[in-house]
């Protein structure tokens, strides 16, 4: 096969890829897992936790907390798209909150963000959730 031949079947393939991602997921489920925010580790975390959930993936999350604030919070995930996606949002939605209000953020506010998930990745949106919560735990164990 020549090389111009080879990059328009690459460009078909990508371009089929794409439509099929663009039916399963919503655009911003897309768009947080293409561009995610707060990926990464923090130097000296207030807290953290690293769950493995039962499809084999892992979600670590780090926070930093002054005062009673989450000042900053940062995820890793070796997951699929939908778990960086939810780890991008869950760090979001829990950055600037106090430890008590972001201890309430649940898989469905994940969810109402990302304007829902198919079934096969809702434990997705419950890995980083949990995941969350641990770190919060982590903090409480320490603190509280
Ligand atoms: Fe495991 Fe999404 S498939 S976190």
């Amino acid at each position: 096969m020549k090389n111009q031949d080879f990059d328009a079947l690459l460009g078909e393939i990508e371009s089929e890829i794409q439509k099929d991602e663009e039916e399963i997921y919503t655009e911003r489920t897309l768009e947080e897992a293409h561009n995610p925010k707060n990926v990464g580790e923090l130097k000296s975390p207030s807290a953290a936790a690293r769950i493995t959930g039962s499809c084999g993936d892992t979600i670590q999350i780090h926070l930093k907390v002054e005062g009673d604030i989450i000042s900053d919070c940062k995820f890793i995930t070796d997951g699929c798209g939908a778990s960086i996606a939810c780890g991008s949002v869950v760090t979001e939605l829990a950055k600037g909150k106090t430890i008590e209000e972001a201890s309430k953020i649940t898989p469905d506010d994940v969810l109402a963000v990302l304007g829902n998930l198919p079934e096969e990745n809702l434990h997705c949106a419950q890995l980083a959730a949990n995941t969350l919560k641990a770190a919060i735990d982590d903090y409480k164990r320490v603190h509280y």
